[in-house]
């Protein structure tokens, strides 16, 4: 049954929305109706559309109350909204509905598994964290009259129901539910539980499926676990990570540990880790199997430690999704590539071949905010390598980010301290690349106000989001030494 703090907020986002013309949003990447948006919540595919849920606040660009805003499409790329799917009305969820996912009933109905989060004695309390479910049409869900299905005593001795989160829910090939969810233990390190059920509805404990010998950060949150190209896959995004080289960075991370789940322990056995994307703006990744058999990836394309962005106050939307990616493993690692249904997307195409570089060039008809582009760069002289390539977007005579490319320390850095925004926080971050003698190739996407860069055909991926006004178009590339450069551009809309 649909409560007054649904009506209210279904009422709020349709009249707030009309505030936000079309050309304040990215042309492809999912925004908030309105208001605040953080993780991706139930990504699925149900009766024909591509459902993505979301963490929402829709009376401010502020995280606050957590609800779950809702979208659909046919193509992971064109979104229509829904009318926001849960609001946070009752006692176990009074807090807010926290992070959860989705899954089709065996009677055909979309079931919601979600974190309820109330506090514990008054506002100013801890956390109680519990699972509970929602089941519904695929518009309209009710909350189930059991929940919570999972809480505090389901865990196993020593966890803390503070912080228990974030069910990824999948079916079995048997045709019993799995969920994953994360939780923590005294000493603040996260553990992921695994639960079973035949239903959805009643759920019991399976095992710890995977925990954090302090190598990632504290908490986990937000896992998901699927198999892979013959592997499993575990994805989590741990809180208060300390870096590692170039592969991890302070704070709030991504981790992809690719191994084996032991059928006996029903644990699971990393073999390879790495970050899942080493830009400034990606967080709590969430996975699909689409109905042609691609696993697809789609995170928030913002970070905590990040987001306190100015600028958004008066766009009356903050946060993105990122580009849905396909994946795949090559070589033990985990590759993305951007979704084929983009392509669809191109508009107009130029080609330049074998531009020699040395200073400052830009290229007749290269530019645009909604724009792909596949560069490759090598050194004109393989005894003489260039020292540094840049390519500067969003550029004007005020403003540009930029990407930049340093062979001898096979160091690629993103960079949008000149990107407009006004506070100083986090604004570059450098990815350590395979040394390929100057070779490197790039697979750039712009959407406005984001940048992807897919490298090397996808083994490592930058995100970051920019706040510069679109009327910020230039590209320009530079180079420190004598580099060629192949480019093929698409322009990505009609308008751009
Ligand atoms: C991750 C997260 C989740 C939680 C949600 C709350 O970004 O902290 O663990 O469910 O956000 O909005």
């Amino acid at each position: 049954m649909v409560n007054q703090s649904l009506i209210f907020a279904r009422a709020y986002e349709e009249a707030a929305e009309k505030r936000i013309p079309d050309s304040a949003r990215p042309k492809f990447h999912l925004t908030p109706r309105t208001g605040w948006m953080n993780d991706p919540n139930g990504f699925s595919f149900y009766r024909g559309m591509y459902h993505m849920f979301y963490q929402y606040y829709p009376y401010d660009t502020e995280w606050n109350s957590m609800h779950w805003g809702h979208a659909v499409s046919r193509d992971l790329l064109r979104w229509s909204y829904l009318p926001a799917a849960l609001a946070p009305d009752k006692p176990y969820d009074s807090f807010g509905c926290f992070s959860g996912s989705a899954i089709e009933t065996e009677d055909g109905r979309q079931l919601l598994m979600y974190t309820g989060v109330r506090k514990e004695g008054g506002d100013k309390g801890k956390d109680i964290q519990t699972q509970c479910i929602a089941v519904g049409d695929g518009t309209d869900y009710t909350k189930y009259a059991h929940n919570p299905v999972l809480d505090a005593s389901d865990l196993p001795e020593g966890l803390s129901p503070n912080d228990f989160r974030d069910p990824k829910v999948w079916r079995t090939e048997d045709g019993t539910l799995r969920c994953v969810a994360g939780a923590r233990r005294a000493d603040k390190r996260g553990v992921l539980l695994l639960f079973r059920s035949r239903d959805g509805f009643k759920w019991e404990f399976e095992s710890v499926l995977a925990e954090n010998d302090g190598s990632f950060g504290l908490m986990w949150e937000c896992p998901d676990f699927f198999t892979l190209d013959g592997k499993s896959v575990l994805f989590i995004s741990p809180q208060d990570m300390l870096p590692e080289g170039f592969e991890y960075h302070n704070g709030n991370g991504t981790v992809c540990q690719i191994g084996r789940f032991d059928e006996e322990t029903k644990r699971f056995i990393p073999e390879h880790d790495q970050a899942i994307d080493y830009g400034i703006d990606f967080y709590a990744p969430q996975t699909i199997l689409t109905p042609d058999g691609r696993r697809v990836m789609i995170g928030w394309m913002q970070n905590w430690d990040t987001c306190k962005l100015t600028g958004y106050e008066e766009r009356l939307w903050f946060g993105q999704m990122s580009l849905p990616r396909e994946l795949s493993i090559r070589n033990g690692r985990l590759y993305q590539q951007p979704i084929r249904e983009l392509a669809g997307f191109r508009g107009r195409k130029l080609e330049y071949r074998d531009v020699r570089l040395s200073g400052e060039k830009t290229l007749e008809g290269i530019e645009g905010r909604c724009a792909e582009m596949d560069i490759r760069i090598r050194p004109e002289d393989s005894t003489n390598v260039f020292r540094k390539f840049t390519m500067r977007f969003a550029q004007d005579s005020r403003y540009h980010s930029l990407i930049s490319f340093r062979p001898y320390e096979s160091l690629l850095k993103i960079d949008r301290k000149f990107s407009g925004s006004r506070r100083a926080f986090i604004h570059q971050r450098r990815c350590q690349v395979a040394d390929r003698g100057g070779e490197i190739r790039l697979h750039v996407i712009l959407d406005r106000f984001s940048v992807e860069i897919f490298i090397n055909d996808g083994e490592q991926v930058m995100t970051a989001t920019i706040l510069t006004d679109t009327s910020a178009r230039g590209i320009s590339f530079h180079s420190d030494g004598g580099a060629v450069m192949d480019l093929t551009w698409y322009s990505l809309s009609s308008e751009d």
